[in-house]
């Protein structure tokens, strides 16, 4: 019976080997150690025997049960590990487009347009001392509205509409001036910042309008803030974008959230002001918003107006785009067409 034991342990380590799936582990436990399987018809098989016998054979037949038992678990496992790892692998989704960059080189891959300028933006903010702030797409009426000295009647509302959820209250903000407010109630005066981002209006869509654009929103308060300290800003960011001296002009334009405001215009890049189809002719490009922020803008962020004052602004940075690159379609922004993403490179 004890070569019997150890012809089994061989036996069994040779279909061990054998195994590929978890039924055929249970047969094996079934064969080897099951009720009716070989070492209980070796333990039956013992009533015979002497007591010495009994303890030796009993202790042996026990121990190879537990090896059994023992390798057939381990052997579970690993038929189990192998399944999830086949899944894994055959489902396996590359977030990180990495494989893609490594096979066809850094000229596979790049940033959109409007990432690019975005990100340069913001570099020449920060440089000048500028934080950079973040708000929610989805915005209620206070922060896009009502805050920036918009009421609920206010004819100013019909130029921008947008898209508003079922509550009536909350909507897809209109512009970047909401995180104006939303700056004003995290910052205590003096502060400087720009908040970049996607806006959304209600918009038939044509060649120079989307649905979906984006803007990139200045502002700093401070105390004996005026119109000069605007302009000099204004020009520095649009110099350091255009790599080269702009001439700008300030004409007068309506914002309930600003008084002054204005509509702050570039001489013509295209044609250096001689006049051309972008410019209508005229010289000069119309690019920027801006103005003196309103006190009521002021005083609902909590801003004491006897003694800080401020300046805003809108930078619209698709058409700044539009004019760097010589786009003539917005559409052409979020198309998707990788013809046109793959021309704007980024490493
Ligand atoms: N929010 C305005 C718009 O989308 C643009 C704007 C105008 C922003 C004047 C400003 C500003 O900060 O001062 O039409």
């Amino acid at each position: 019976m004890l070569e019997k034991l150890d012809s089994l342990r061989a036996e069994f380590g040779l279909a061990l080997g054998e195994v590929k799936t978890s039924a055929e582990v249970l047969n094996l436990k079934a064969h080897f150690i099951g009720k009716k399987g070989e070492i209980s018809q070796i333990l039956k098989g013992m009533r015979d025997a002497s007591n010495e016998d009994r303890k030796v054979i009993g202790a042996k037949a026990n121990s190879l049960k537990l090896d059994i038992e023992k390798a057939l678990a381990d052997k579970l496992q690993e038929i189990e590990m192998e399944a999830i790892n086949a899944k894994l692998a055959s489902q396996r989704v590359d977030l990180s487009l990495r494989d893609s960059v490594m096979d066809r080189g850094l000229d596979a891959s790049g940033l959109h347009p409007v990432t690019l300028i975005q990100r340069e933006i913001e570099d020449i903010f920060t440089s000048m001392g500028f934080a950079i702030l973040d708000g929610p797409h989805i915005e209620d009426d206070y922060h896009n509205f009502e805050a920036l000295n918009i009421p609920g009647d206010h004819p100013a509302r019909d130029m921008q509409d947008t898209f508003w959820f079922e509550d009536m209250e909350h909507l897809l903000r209109t512009h970047t001036s909401s995180i104006q407010v939303r700056g004003m109630e995290v910052n205590e005066a003096p502060f400087k910042f720009v908040g970049p981002g996607k806006v959304f209006r209600n918009e038939a869509v044509d060649a120079s309008h989307e649905m979906v654009f984006h803007q990139l929103e200045g502002m700093m308060v401070g105390e004996d803030i005026s119109v000069a300290n605007l302009i000099y800003f204004m020009k520095t960011l649009l110099s350091e974008v255009f790599k080269q001296d702009v001439e700008v002009r300030l004409r007068p334009g309506f914002f309930p959230f600003v008084e002054p405001g204005f509509e702050l215009d570039i001489n013509c890049l295209i044609c250096g002001g001689k006049g051309c189809s972008v410019c209508k002719n005229s010289g000069w490009v119309e690019l920027l918003p801006c103005g003196m922020v309103h006190p009521n803008v002021l005083k609902a962020g909590g801003v004491d107006t006897e003694k800080y004052n401020g300046f805003a602004f809108g930078l619209g940075l698709d058409r700044l785009v539009m004019m760097r690159y010589g786009i003539d379609d917005i559409r052409h922004i979020h198309s998707g067409d990788l013809r046109f993403v793959k021309q704007f490179k980024a490493f």
